[in-house]
């Protein structure tokens, strides 16, 4: 491994509603650099008692080169780095200016993103997606379903279609992780459910690919082979470090995020 230096290194901390985990990343391999430090959510999901438990994360990441960019992911809407939503924590993150709020806790710059799309950036930098052109689907089959959409290298922002009205609600409710677990379906069941799911998305998006990703994914293969649809569709590979690596990948290039200045910009497929 070479040495980290600050500009293939950064930092990525990811904050879920059960816990909060961050390391140091190396940008041109994907792989950590550190171990990775993980601490329990504050009960309630407060932004002050969030912003404790980041600052600590960094406290024990001490051998990251100072100038080391973060990136920090979170289970809601960001726009100009202001939280819209809030899945799984406080309804106090709605509206409030997240980015700034860090920012300021910690004395220096952050880049802030929606946990899925720190996961589908990272599956398309170093992960299932690599290299690969064309219109990327991921989707994460958690406590909600996150989705993200990078077309060719470039992350289009919140999109959110975890939330489709399908059979009259919010489908999320009916084909995340979280419903297979509560309503105690079989794998082929939940995959009845998947399989309208998957179905819908192919028909408004025509993707070239689909990833899946979640806890759920490493048992991709009692679901994934019984879906029947015609874009492809693969298990993520990075699991539970890929938020770490989008959110630590983006922050060090934030421009290919589409609506930040200056896209397009230096991702391989980009020049296809
Ligand atoms: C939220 C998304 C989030 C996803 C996964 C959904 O309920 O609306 O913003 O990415 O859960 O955490």
């Amino acid at each position: 491994m070479s040495t980290p230096t600050a500009s293939n290194v950064a930092i990525g901390i990811d904050i879920g509603g059960t816990g909060i985990k961050g390391a140091i990343v190396d940008l041109d391999s994907g792989e950590l650099l550190s171990d990775r430090v993980k601490l329990s959510t504050p009960e309630g999901g407060k932004p002050k008692d969030i912003v404790g438990t980041v600052t600590k994360i960094l406290e024990k990441l001490t051998d990251a080169p100072d100038d080391a960019p973060i990136g920090i992911c979170f289970p809601a809407v960001v726009r100009n780095g202001r939280t819209m939503s809030a899945a799984n924590v406080s309804k106090k993150w709605i509206g409030l200016e997240a980015e700034k709020l860090f920012e300021d806790a910690l004395g220096r710059d952050i880049f802030f993103v929606n946990d899925a799309d720190a996961a589908g950036y990272a599956e398309v930098r170093f992960g299932a997606a690599r290299d690969r052109s064309g219109l990327v689907m991921m989707t994460t089959l958690g406590t909600g379903i996150g989705t993200a959409i990078i077309y060719n290298g470039v992350l289009v922002p919140n999109a959110e279609l975890g939330h489709l009205q399908i059979d009259g609600g919010d489908y999320e409710l009916k084909a995340a992780y979280s419903a297979k677990e509560r309503e105690d379906l079989s794998w082929s069941k939940w995959t009845e459910r998947l399989q309208k799911y998957y179905s819908e998305l192919e028909k408004l998006l025509s993707p070239d690919l689909f990833i899946v990703g979640g806890g759920v994914s490493k048992n991709y293969q009692e679901f994934l082979p019984l879906l029947n649809l015609t874009t492809e569709i693969v298990p993520a590979v990075l699991r539970n470090n890929a938020g770490i690596l989008g959110a630590a990948a983006l922050a060090s290039q934030p421009r290919v995020v589409a609506g930040t200045e200056e896209s397009p910009q230096e991702h391989p497929a980009a020049a296809l």
